[in-house]
């Protein structure tokens, strides 16, 4: 009997801690990282990692000089030695740790031991990436950060850089206009594209800059931010209205840089310039982000009369695309599918669009016209991606590179607070005023209803 109770009195706090263990990993991830999983990491890390490098082949034989050191001192065997580690330095969703590389060792090398090294340390990934030559960064992350995305509180932000999603390594994606221009969003319906545009306009609507959205879904998804766009198109016809006054606008700013140039034989060098970044703050024009939300609607036509217009569009897209960085005018271009079968110039389009994301896919086709010709090894993640996960998608970029990423979510009526609350930093374009929406008052007080109520009977 004595015995029974002495079992059941450490057996119930072993039980009740273990099940408490288990629903804070299962439903809050993060805090169960911070209380026993990072201590648990730490442990089978510091505990394991001669062996576990050893076991991954990423030891080397010891210099001459330490076998013969070791030998006289401890007379031990020589075993062969792992990379110097540095201090750990642990985060919220993880922990980093440096690797001094040994001779003859390549962060490939360590990278492609990532899967050994996440097993022997029950973390839920490990990431390598250089951080100067002989230096890796191991950034083991605790747990699967992409379920419940938490933008991580420092973000890299400023002027024309929007922190819109969570890389799988817990690192945040930031769009930045100045050094990726223009951008490519695909993904099938309900993938979370218009999330992803509704994070770059909430984003970037504090900032100085023009936003213009062509909605051809008759504005649903851009429409609610038109306090803060300075022009809005709902349909194709609209979109061939406004295209052309972009051609005409970016094609004075190129004017305006050309005068500056030839100011006068004498001019500084530090003030030629080839793109409105080097004008003087006085006489640069802000910067335009043009949204294209379903850019298959610019392509289709019903008519052979619309064909004209269609051609017109593609090719003053493509003029933009092409020639709008300089301007300061950047694309933001989403759709479902972005391939030839669209038509005359959709492929050239498409190749002007450094920027690519992917969300989920129905087809490997979709997910190549994305990823296809910049990263190909990306396009098959893209197609794992789950239907009950929106927001999630791969970008990818044109050096190679591909990651992981999922949009936090935003809810409309949020983001269309954000656009009435900076709806006095709508800059002065005097081109694009003719576009500029309509915004709605509503009504002070709700609008009564003159029927009278009945009581429902049944
Ligand atoms: N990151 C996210 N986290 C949670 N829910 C999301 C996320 N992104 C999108 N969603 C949800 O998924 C649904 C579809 O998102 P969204 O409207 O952005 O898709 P879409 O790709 O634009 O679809 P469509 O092509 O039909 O316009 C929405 O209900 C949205 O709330
Ligand atoms: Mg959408």
């Amino acid at each position: 009997m004595s015995d029974l109770l002495t079992l059941m009195e450490v057996g119930a706090p072993v039980a009740a801690l273990g099940g408490g263990g288990a629903y804070l990993r299962a439903k809050h991830p993060a805090a169960f990282w911070c209380t026993a999983g990072l201590p648990i990491s730490t442990a089978r890390m510091l505990g394991t990692y001669g062996s576990t490098m050893e076991a991954c082949g990423l030891t080397v034989q010891p210099s001459r000089l330490r076998a013969l050191f070791v030998q006289a001192t401890t007379r031990r065997e020589v075993r062969p030695v792992p990379p110097r580690r540095g201090l750990i330095r642990p985060t919220s969703t993880g922990m980093r740790v440096r690797l001094r590389l040994a001779p003859g060792q390549e962060p490939a090398d360590v990278a492609a031991s990532a899967e050994r090294l996440r097993h022997a340390w029950g973390v839920h990934a490990v990431y390598v990436s250089e951080v100067k030559p002989g230096v890796v960064e191991l950034r083991l992350v605790g747990f699967d950060v992409l379920r419940k995305v938490r933008m991580p509180r420092k973000t890299e932000g400023g002027f024309l850089k929007v922190s819109v999603a969570l890389r799988e390594d817990a690192t945040a994606y930031v769009r930045d206009y100045r050094t990726t221009p223009h951008q490519l969003t695909l993904g099938a319906t309900l993938s979370g594209k218009s999330m992803f545009q509704r994070h770059l306009v909430a984003g970037l609507a504090p900032q100085p800059v023009a936003l213009v959205g062509i909605d051809c879904k008759r504005g649903v998804e851009l429409a609610p931010f038109a306090p803060r766009l300075s022009a809005l198109a709902t349909e194709p016809g609209q979109a061939a209205d406004l295209l052309p006054v972009l051609v005409q606008l970016m094609e004075d700013r190129y004017d305006l840089i050309k005068a500056r140039q030839g100011i006068a034989p004498g001019t500084p060098d530090e003030e030629i310039t080839s793109d409105i970044w080097g004008l003087p703050e006085s006489e640069r024009p802000v910067p335009v982000v043009v949204f294209v939300d379903e850019v298959a609607e610019l392509f289709m036509v019903a008519t052979r009369k619309d064909e004209e217009r269609r051609d017109e569009m593609v090719t003053q897209l493509i003029r933009l695309a092409q020639l709008g960085r300089a301007a300061g005018i950047y694309l933001e271009v989403c759709g479902q599918r972005f391939g030839a079968e669209l038509g005359k110039g959709a492929t050239m389009l498409r190749a002007q669009l450094t920027g690519r994301v992917c969300h989920r896919v129905n087809d490997e086709a979709s997910a190549k016209m994305a990823l296809g010709d910049i990263a190909p090894e990306a396009v098959g993640a893209a197609c794992a991606i789950a239907p009950e996960r929106p927001g999630l998608a791969v970008a990818g970029d044109t050096s190679g590179g591909w990651s992981r990423i999922r949009t936090p979510y935003l809810s409309l009526a949020d983001a269309a607070a954000v656009c009435a609350a900076s709806a006095h930093l709508v800059p002065d374009v005097p081109a694009l005023d003719r576009f500029r929406p309509v915004v709605p008052v509503g009504p002070a007080n709700p609008p009564v209803s003159l029927v009278k109520p009945l009581p429902v009977t049944g």
